[in-house]
């Protein structure tokens, strides 16, 4: 995560917004902010040594990187082939653009894989920078997001842990939520900038909508009629505390089912699943063997789903 923590009460000092609304809102308190020399690589690069050294192997075990990000450090190439330079490994390493998507997309990619022997050890990290492409003065995008990023190492083992997985995508909404300009589409030119279409455009109520329908019907699907109260951990995508609690609730879960914690952080995007299993790891809620529910939800509008047992076989 980056060092740098804005709370809620600095941003009425530039927007017409509150800490209470966007408590009440979005369940959002701070946020972490990239400073002026990082990039999502760098978020990769700190979580993916973490990553590689928590799994109790070296870097040259490792034979490909993939990177889930939006904001990649540049248009061209990829934040992957930063990361695999920086952590001195010689493999295969791209990235996979699924908006807030993008990390339980890059498990199901990473798990196919290894599957199919291509790899033995992927190190697949999520992280976004959303921070650069936040319109500062656009107040229903500006008290939402925040930068950071995890990683994952998925090893190849006797048993299926990892999966099924559900994906789905509604094209057709390409346009309720998108950076407008900056891709081949529209270049950034003077016009694109004095109407911010280099920054995130969203229409959030159609967003929060559907994010809540489709990550409980993946949910749903993934457990194929199984009782929910066999999940121990679901880790949704961080988007906004309510959507959390509307998909927990959908489901019947219990207290304590459902990870929340978007308080510290907001919408870290592709980063946002990685960051709550770390804290879990840490604070003792996620143990081996455990199973896990990921769901996510972002732009696209592209949506994921993985059932899986955390860790090594014990
Ligand atoms: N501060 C104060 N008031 C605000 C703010 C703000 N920051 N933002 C909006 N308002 C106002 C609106 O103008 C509106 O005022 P009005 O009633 O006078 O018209 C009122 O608050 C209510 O606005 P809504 O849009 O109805 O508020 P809602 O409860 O829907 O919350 C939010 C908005 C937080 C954006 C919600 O819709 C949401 O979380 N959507 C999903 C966002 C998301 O998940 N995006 C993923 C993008 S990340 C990616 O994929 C890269």
């Amino acid at each position: 995560m980056p060092d740098k923590i804005v709370s809620n009460s600095e941003l009425p000092a530039s927007l017409e917004t509150s800490d209470e609304w966007i408590r009440a809102r979005t369940g959002v308190e701070t946020r972490r902010i990239a400073g002026a020399d990082q990039a999502t690589s760098d978020f990769c690069i700190e979580a993916g040594r973490a990553a590689i050294s928590s799994a109790g192997l070296q870097s040259s075990d490792i034979d490909l990187i993939l990177v889930a990000t939006c904001t990649p450090d540049y248009s061209i190439p990829g934040s992957a082939p930063s990361v695999q330079a920086a952590l001195g490994i010689s493999a295969g390493a791209f990235d996979i653009n699924a908006g807030c998507a993008g990390f339980v997309t890059g498990l199901s990619v990473a798990t196919s894989m290894v599957a199919s022997g291509t790899a033995r050890n992927v190190l697949l990290c999520g992280a976004d920078t959303l921070s650069r492409v936040t319109n500062w003065n656009d107040r229903t995008t500006a008290v939402l997001f925040g930068d950071g990023g995890g990683a994952v190492v998925v090893s190849r083992c006797d048993e299926d842990r990892v999966g099924p997985f559900v994906h789905g995508c509604d094209g057709d909404r390409v346009r309720t939520l998108l950076v407008p300009a900056g891709g081949s589409r529209k270049p950034v030119d003077e016009e694109s900038l004095a109407n911010g279409e280099n920054c995130i455009f969203m229409k959030g109520q159609d967003v929060y909508k559907h994010a809540v329908d489709r990550m409980a019907e993946a949910a749903v699907t993934l457990l194929d009629g199984a009782d929910p109260d066999e999940i121990d951990l679901l880790v949704a995508h961080q988007a906004n505390a309510r959507i959390v609690s509307a998909v927990a609730e959908r489901l019947g879960l219990r207290e304590g089912q459902a990870v929340s914690n978007i308080a510290g952080y907001g919408n870290t995007s592709a980063g946002s699943i990685p960051i709550a299993l770390s804290e879990c790891i840490a604070d003792g809620r996620l143990k081996p063997d455990m199973r896990v529910m990921l769901v996510a939800f972002g732009a696209g509008f592209s949506w994921a789903g993985a059932y899986l047992k955390w860790g090594l076989p014990q």
